[in-house]
């Protein structure tokens, strides 16, 4: 080989090395990728192609040496300089008062200045950097040793290799926290499982797993993400870090190369502090990571020092954690109910526990298939878990708990409300009661489904009501409603004069409706919202939907070839057209308000947030009604954000709005926009 053309095989080298790190610190760092995944790949391959022509170019932090190392029998215990401490916690209001009054109290100062961050539900991590190259990681252990897990760390893409910058210290520790993405610990989660193998409680145990394994290739595999949140230059001193405060410092950490929170702030005095718990509390649904709280920090270096540490934390910082989202208790009972298709869905019924914020008593569990994989068993401590607004799970018991031998759950043969047999799809998880038009119990939560709010919206007929009318056979399917009169309605326990005929006008009320509600009302098995929707924007009535083949369904957004199958059979059900008939023409009065035209979106091209909470309708009812018109719903406030939609108790996104001059609405804005665009 020529000297020319190993210079420039160099020079290349050099430069897929820097355009890769580039582009890695885009992605992880500043999340905003410039390339996409197949061009990233490319460069790779580019350059690991070189490397095996010249291997006089390696490098041990070339991207492509990311795993080094082979697999360890074990890890070293490595000793910190400086301990790695914990933080004391605070689970309500008054806690933190008490810690600015302290604060204040010491420094003798009337306001304090923190900087506000979550907390991230990971674990720790202390890296460290000599003449800008990543020497050692190790995990925290007991605080004064953890183990060294060099080779792993290496293998997680946001943590870089060498630091960005040139004047760096020369010896730099950097710590945060190592976690896993929740869409990267679902998606590892059924890898495993595919393969039969073991899966993971949660995101961190998924992060704590992969990092402790001792074959770094397992590691490379795993979605780690990693935040920076504290650095330490002179060990000496124990606090400090980069500049003269932990904004500096996260400032500086991100211009080293690391990634720090978005989230992270400024806040100055008690009542920021305060906003920041319930803006990020508001937040925490949203996030693709897990985070168990926020962490007050006093922001300046100084007065960090003369706060110091009292045994095993500082006194100048403060987690604020929220409400557990997981928690121990009893199952007592497994219950089934009937679903509105004829599904069975076996349902835990627990001794009370407080977890998310609420008592739970009841949880899911799916199906038969999970409670056998999870070997849920009557009688177990098992682990509940319920996150922002969603519905209560058993997450697993607690096998050790296990005292005496327990029965497995069986699956009853029968339809427990209406004895018809139960039906097991072969290939699929679902049970089914295969009596579809004489099971009450599947025409009872038909009707609830039919009288919803996103639905017909019949204000008033609610699950109490309806199982009467059910039971007493006053009704039998939706088009039977518009036959009640008011007196029938009065003759119903705890049913007044008044409430029958404010019943009677909501159902009334609801003859005009617009074609995509009617279509979801339907209760077509798998057409939600979204495609309900789609079908009424590209068939604009019924007739013309209702003799549509299933090529001409499948060609429509939304509907892939299951759902399409579904339409087909709902509409080929004899039962089912005369129910749509009778509905249409009862009274002469039934009016399908014509769907907006073919392919138009009337709130496409509009981004909105939504705050606070509605009365009327949950924040996810209404995000998913926003997107049936074609509007993006998103987290966060900028100046691209159409309007704000604000309930009560609304967060700092409303102060942002009003700051960026953004459009607020409240709840009624909401419901004028809505039924103006067709909803
Ligand atoms: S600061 C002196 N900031 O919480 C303590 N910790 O109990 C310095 N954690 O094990 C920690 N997010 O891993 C700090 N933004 C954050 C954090 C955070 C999560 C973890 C940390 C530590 C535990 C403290």
């Amino acid at each position: 080989m020529n000297r020319s053309s190993a210079e420039s095989a160099e020079q290349r080298v050099r430069e897929l090395r820097e355009e890769i790190a580039e582009h890695n610190h885009r992605y992880y760092v500043l999340n905003d990728p410039s390339v996409p995944d197949a061009e990233y790949d490319r460069l790779m391959r580019e350059l690991e192609s070189l490397e095996r022509s010249h291997p006089e170019l390696v490098d041990p932090d070339s991207p492509t040496q990311r795993v080094g190392a082979r697999a360890a029998e074990g890890f070293e215990t490595v000793e910190h300089e400086v301990p790695m401490l914990s933080l004391a916690n605070a689970f309500d209001d008054d806690e933190v008062r008490e810690f600015d009054r302290r604060i204040r109290e010491t420094l003798d100062i009337e306001t304090v200045v923190y900087t506000a961050e979550p907390k991230l539900d990971g674990l720790a991590i202390s890296l460290r950097y000599k003449s800008g190259r990543l020497v050692r990681a190790a995990t925290r252990g007991d605080g004064r040793a953890g183990e060294d897990v060099t080779a792993n760390v290496r293998t997680i893409r946001a943590i870089p290799l060498r630091l960005r910058v040139e004047d760096a210290p020369d010896t730099l520790e950097v710590r945060g926290e190592i976690y896993m993405t929740r869409s990267g610990f679902a998606e590892l989660n059924r890898g495993l499982e595919g393969e039969g193998g073991k899966t993971f409680v949660n995101p961190r145990n998924a992060a704590a797993g992969s990092l402790r394994q001792l074959d770094p290739t397992i590691t490379a595999g795993r979605p780690l993400r990693f935040f920076a949140y504290s650095a330490i230059v002179d060990a000496e001193s124990a606090v400090a870090g980069l500049g003269d405060g932990q904004q500096a410092a996260l400032a500086r950490l991100a211009e080293l190369g690391f990634p720090v929170s978005s989230m992270a702030r400024r806040a100055r005095g008690l009542e920021a502090l305060l906003a920041f718990y319930r803006e990020v509390q508001e937040a925490r649904a949203d996030l693709d990571f897990d985070i168990d709280g926020v962490v007050y920090k006093v922001d300046d270096f100084d007065q960090q020092r003369e706060l110091g540490y009292v045994s095993r934390s500082p006194r100048w910082a403060l987690a604020h954690k929220f409400p557990a989202e997981e928690e121990v208790t009893r199952l007592e009972r497994i219950d089934v109910q009937v679903g509105r298709t004829g599904k069975l869905t076996p349902v835990a019924r627990l001794e009370p526990v407080f977890v998310g914020g609420v008592t739970v008593t009841n949880a899911t569990l799916h199906n038969l298939d999970e409670i056998r994989r999870k070997d849920v068993r009557v009688g177990d401590y098992v682990i509940v878990r319920r996150a922002g607004d969603v519905i209560p799970e058993v997450v697993r018991p607690i096998v050790e708990k296990r005292t005496e031998s327990l029965p497995e759950w069986e699956l009853p043969t029968h339809c427990p409300v209406c004895g018809s047999h139960v039906e097991l799809v072969e290939g699929q998880a679902d049970a089914r009661c295969s009596g579809g038009l004489v099971c009450p119990a599947q025409r009872k939560r038909a009707l609830e489904h039919f009288a919803a709010r996103n639905a017909m919206d019949i204000d008033g007929l609610g699950t109490r009501i309806i199982d009467q009318l059910v039971d007493n056979e006053r009704v039998g399917d939706p088009a039977d409603l518009y036959r009640l009169d008011a007196e029938t309605l009065a003759g119903l326990e705890r049913m007044g004069e008044k409430s029958a005929a404010n019943l009677v006008s909501a159902i009334d009320a609801s003859r005009r409706v617009s074609l995509a509600r009617l279509l979801f009302a339907l209760g077509i098995r798998e057409v939600g919202e979204v495609s309900a929707g789609a079908l009424a924007r590209h068939f604009r009535d019924l007739d013309a939907l209702m003799d549509a083949d299933v090529e001409s369904l499948e060609a429509i957004r939304d509907v892939g070839p299951v759902v399409a199958r579904h339409i087909r059979e709902f509409f080929d059900e004899e039962r089912n057209r005369e129910v749509i008939a009778s509905l249409l023409e009862n009274g002469g009065e039934w009016h399908v308000e014509q769907a907006p035209e073919a392919g138009e979106q009337p709130l496409k091209g509009n981004t909105y947030v939504l705050t606070g909470s509605l009365e009327n309708l949950t924040r996810s009812e209404a995000k998913a009604r926003l997107e049936r018109l074609g509007a993006r719903v998103t987290g966060s406030v900028s100046k691209n954000t159409t309007a704000v939609i604000a309930g009560s108790d609304p967060g700092s996104k409303l102060d942002k709005a009003e700051a960026l001059g953004v459009d607020v609405l409240d709840e009624a804005g909401l419901e004028a926009l809505l039924s103006s665009s067709g909803d």
